[in-house]
């Protein structure tokens, strides 16, 4: 008997403990949480916040004022929720990337419901990351290499409408065309023919306009219209889809990357299945959404940066013209993959674009769960707003933030200060397309064109991004001072037999 009793008594004894144990460190947890305060800041009027404050004025100043007051972390309550704003370079990787599966992505509803609910930038964990390694195919380094001179196409195509107009046209609205045109041609290749595109183009225009309305559903609202547009865009995508199951060729594009994956193998928790055609569209949509208004906004700063600073437009024609034009024979042979390596200069004012314009000036997470941040208490169903236009305007990070300056960049920035394409699991995909195609449309630019802004370019507007008042209206005109017209430019485009040197 007694060789059972005592046993038993250390047994109950060491359970006692650790019970007592464990209840003592849930206690210590809830005294420590409750002792937590929230962020300092001001939550504003009841229900609306202060949302007023932020649409009334450059959110740059609302954010930035309210960082000069309450410090790096602060509250405030906007669009009927309540947020934190987090202006450090620190706290941005906390949300983004160390502590990234406490704050998932969160977008309005009636937001997804327009590009999709199954667009991979609503969702965090499986299907994400599923998602993700299908997009980042199509845009990694030997997909974009092999994509030159699709994308060398779309901007002489794009420039020569422009210039084509005569009249002063607004820079934004040729940018949207061309980061359209890249777009389409990174989801479909070459493969979509006009009639098909123009039906994508014209429905895609109307879900954006309604994107950007206020989201009420009666007939004849933008919003009612962009529902029933995504509809059409979504019987359009399912015939393409259609057509290429048919002739058993899905291809090696985007959209045949979404088409043929299956979701794992069954050893790892997949189920082997397809993506069906609505989670297809609906990442089709969500790539096109998140190509084209930015880069488009982007381009423009950097049309806007380089009229406004003539030396510096000089030194840039003076890098494409010496050591790209001359070697391609006058612009009569195609860009390669090696020389958009080389354009040094031109690389270093894509970032200072980036930088200084920072078309995303924030992104937005929501807690999961009670996070604790340097002792401040972020609640659960908070929004969270990494702040990255403050960070890449502050002078703890960026000596005279308001300076144009692309010599910054001759030293790479410190650590998580220089994010315009986001960071962690959710960061762009798509930053080299981008910066691609920035450095084409540069190279012909500033090699086969002259252009004038027109009217007052310091404002700014949002589309919803911020872009010089009225997309900076501007007169391009073509420059032929060194013999070679548009027109034998253009044609290096219907050379086949090109020699594409990589
Ligand atoms: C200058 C142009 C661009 C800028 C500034 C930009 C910026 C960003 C940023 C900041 C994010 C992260 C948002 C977040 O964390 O909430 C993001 C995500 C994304 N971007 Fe871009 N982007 C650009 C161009 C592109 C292009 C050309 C593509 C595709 C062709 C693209 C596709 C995406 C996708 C699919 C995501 C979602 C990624 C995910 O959730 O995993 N972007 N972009």
């Amino acid at each position: 008997m007694a060789a059972y009793f005592i046993p038993l008594c250390i047994f109950i004894i060491a359970l006692a403990a650790l019970s007592y144990y464990a209840s003592r460190q849930k206690k210590n947890r809830h005294e420590q949480e409750a002792a937590l305060k929230l962020p300092p800041g001001s939550m504003g009027l009841p229900y609306i916040g202060e949302t007023l404050q932020l649409y009334s004025q450059d959110p740059g100043v609302f954010f930035s004022s309210k960082q000069k007051r309450y410090g790096e972390i602060f509250k405030t309550h906007l669009l009927g929720c309540p947020c934190v704003m987090l202006a450090s370079p620190e706290a941005a990787r906390f949300v983004l990337v160390s502590r990234a599966h406490l704050f998932r992505p969160t977008y309005p509803r009636s937001k997804e419901r327009l590009i999709g609910p199954s667009a991979l930038f609503f969702h965090q964990g499986d299907y994400h990351l599923r998602l993700r390694r299908l997009v980042q195919g199509p845009l990694g380094p030997e997909a974009l290499r092999r994509l030159v001179p699709d994308v060398e196409a779309a901007v002489r195509s794009a420039l020569a409408s422009w210039a084509a107009d005569g009249d002063a046209a607004s820079t934004f609205h040729a940018m949207k065309r061309l980061s359209f045109d890249v777009g389409i041609v990174t989801i479909f290749g070459g493969r979509l023919d006009e009639r098909r595109k123009e039906e994508l183009r014209r429905n895609y225009g109307v879900v954006e306009k309604g994107y950007n309305s206020f989201p009420n559903s009666f007939p004849g609202t933008l919003y009612y219209k962009a529902i029933q547009a995504r509809r059409r865009l979504n019987g359009v995508l399912s015939d393409i889809v259609r057509e290429r199951r048919a002739r058993g060729e899905p291809g090696s594009d985007l959209l045949g990357c979404l088409m043929q994956s299956r979701d794992g193998d069954r050893d790892h928790g997949g189920d082997g299945a397809l993506l069906t055609d609505e989670q297809v569209a609906d990442n089709v949509i969500g790539v096109l959404f998140a190509a084209q208004d930015t880069t488009a906004s982007v381009l423009t700063w950097i049309v806007k940066y380089l009229h406004d600073q003539p030396k510096l437009l000089e030194a840039v024609r003076a890098e494409h013209q010496a050591a790209i034009r001359e070697s391609n024979d006058g612009g009569r042979r195609p860009l390669t993959w090696a020389q958009t390596r080389s354009m040094t200069l031109t690389h270093r004012v894509i970032l200072e674009s980036l930088r200084m314009a920072s078309i995303i000036s924030f992104t937005f997470r929501e807690a999961v769960a009670d996070v604790e941040y340097k002792g401040f208490l972020i609640p659960k169903g908070w929004k969270v707003m990494p702040l990255f236009r403050n960070i890449h305007h502050s002078p703890d990070y960026f000596q005279d933030p308001h300076k144009f300056d692309p010599s910054r960049f001759e030293v790479a920035p410190r650590p998580n200060t220089f994010t315009p394409f986001g960071s962690g699991v959710h960061a762009c995909p798509g930053n080299e397309l981008a910066k691609l195609e920035m450095l084409v449309l540069i190279h012909h630019l500033v090699t086969g064109y002259r252009w004038e802004t027109v009217g007052l370019s310091d404002e700014v507007e949002y589309s919803p991004f911020p872009v010089p008042r009225h997309g900076l209206l501007a007169k391009l005109r073509e420059d032929n001072s060194d013999g070679v017209n548009g027109k034998e430019r253009q044609a290096v485009d219907n050379h086949d037999d090109c020699e594409v040197i990589a």
